[in-house]
């Protein structure tokens, strides 16, 4: 199985290029805090090496190994800016680990929406001057929470977005659970450390060789209260660390620190001929550059791959379906008109012959039925926000038919997955559109996550 999605190992690939023996070693990695082996919760060894080694490759002043995933990252870092009851600026179309941090810090947020590009219903990116309007509604508010890049590689402008951020004197957190790697070449969208964020946190596993679940998260000094931060860690993660998941975050920059840049400019190379390839196909196009500049669209990270045949008539399920079944290959997902192909320094030039060999197939074979999927207008609006996120969860609540739920106060998530962005947080006012709209989703084979009633026919509601 030729393997664009995460982890960014790619099955191993990687490991076994740089003769990491993981397979006869698995069981003598797995230890625990004896003498040696030191303790995350309190690194004064082996670990706050790895960890030093780590935060001199990505040039903040701190870095943390997390062990439970970016989620932990995120909902400690919400934890450490606010006290209960303080306010936070977040992007809408957040992953729900974001809702999360909200729900178990007792934040309020005030959501920005990003723009949208409605032609393939796809996310774009928020405005610095979105985020500015909502700070001067808002002088309360602790922090700003940005997603970059998002799922599909869309950046904002991260430049802009820190300087008015800091120009209002608050905080910028940045989820860049999918941008581990842009450190990696100046081809790619600047890191938000880079840029000057104050938090980042980053899913190693997602788009650099480590294990699933092994994360980053990078701090720049100033206004960022360190041992707060810590405190939040130690509540979040667990208490027997896997010493698998943090060994793989060392075996990742060294990799990185032999050849990262060099394996890179080799991926940015295969992709540049890939995508020459795949552009002469009639009928598919791909989610590139020519955006920048458009939707708040700063830059887009080229290692993930927007592939869609919308023209033709091919939902992005059905081309995700074939490509897995007939041409074995596995992509990271598919949305109504999209795949999404998650490329790393781990996939090489045989890959992408493979999945460009696959679309041209798919595109030549006159036995596949071409529909025409039109969606109605959808507004992406911003839900009514009638309970706070934590009372919502705490509240009492009642099972109501899905179909009929509309006006009704939500008792919990509506979320597609992939990608894991809400719909409906807990707390908010379902409407008519949401439920015709989730209903398309689901006629399309995408799943639809968050609710007890996994058939979604019922609801609860407060
Ligand atoms: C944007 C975003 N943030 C955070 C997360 C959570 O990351 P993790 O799976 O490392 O906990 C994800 C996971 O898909 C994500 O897509």
């Amino acid at each position: 199985m030729v393997s664009f999605h995460v982890p960014g190992h790619k099955n191993g690939k990687i490991f076994e290029k740089y003769s990491f023996d993981i397979n006869s070693n698995i069981g003598q990695f797995d230890i625990t805090e004896i003498p040696g082996s030191d303790n995350l919760h309190a690194p004064e060894g082996i670990i706050k090496e790895a960890q030093e080694r780590a935060k001199a490759f990505y040039g903040g002043d701190h870095t943390f190994f997390l062990v439970n995933g970016t989620t932990c990252g995120i909902i400690s870092m919400i934890m450490t800016v606010t006290n209960p009851g303080d306010k936070i600026i977040v992007q809408r179309d957040c992953h729900r680990s974001v809702v999360s941090g909200m729900i178990l810090g007792g934040v309020v947020p005030v959501y920005v929406k990003p723009h949208v590009y409605s032609n393939l219903l796809l996310s774009m990116a928020v405005t610095p001057e979105s985020i500015e309007q909502a700070i001067k509604k808002n002088l309360d508010a602790k922090a700003v929470i940005i997603t970059y890049p998002n799922y599909y590689g869309i950046c904002s402008d991260i430049e802009k977005i820190v300087q008015t951020v800091h120009q209002y004197n608050k905080i910028l957190i940045v989820d860049e659970a999918h941008g581990s790697h842009l450190k990696l070449s100046n081809k790619l969208p600047i890191s938000a450390l880079d840029a000057g964020a104050d938090m980042v946190v980053q899913s190693t596993h997602k788009t650099l060789p480590s294990f699933t679940q092994s994360s980053m998260l990078h701090v720049r000094a100033g206004r960022i209260d360190i041992d707060k931060l810590k405190t939040m860690l130690t509540l979040n993660q667990s208490s027997s660390p896997s010493y698998l998941l943090m060994a793989s975050l060392d075996m990742a920059m060294t990799i990185l620190a032999q050849e990262g840049n060099f394996l890179m400019e080799k991926l940015i190379e295969n992709i540049n001929d890939f995508v020459k390839e795949i552009e002469e196909i009639e009928g598919l196009s791909l989610v590139s550059k020519e955006l920048i500049g458009k939707y708040g669209v700063k830059d887009i990270d080229v290692t993930k791959l927007t592939i869609n045949m919308k023209s033709l008539g091919i939902e992005g399920t059905r081309l995700e379906e074939r490509l897995r079944k007939k041409y074995n290959i596995q992509i990271e997902m598919a949305d109504i008109y999209n795949v999404l192909a998650v490329a790393s320094i781990a996939n090489d030039k045989n890959d992408f012959s493979r999945l460009s060999r696959a679309l041209r197939s798919i595109h030549d074979d006159k036995k596949i039925p071409h529909r025409k999927t039109e969606l109605p207008e959808f507004s992406f609006g911003i839900p009514k926000m009638e309970v706070l996120p934590r009372a919502a969860v705490y509240s009492e609540k009642k099972n109501v038919e899905f179909a009929k739920s509309s006006g009704k106060v939500s008792g919990e998530y509506i979320i597609p997955y992939p990608p894991g962005i809400p719909m409906i947080c807990p707390g908010e006012v379902i409407s008519e559109e949401i439920i015709e709209y989730v209903q398309i989703l689901r006629d399309l084979g995408i799943s639809v996550i968050g609710t007890s009633d996994e058939s979604l026919n019922t609801i609860k509601i407060i």
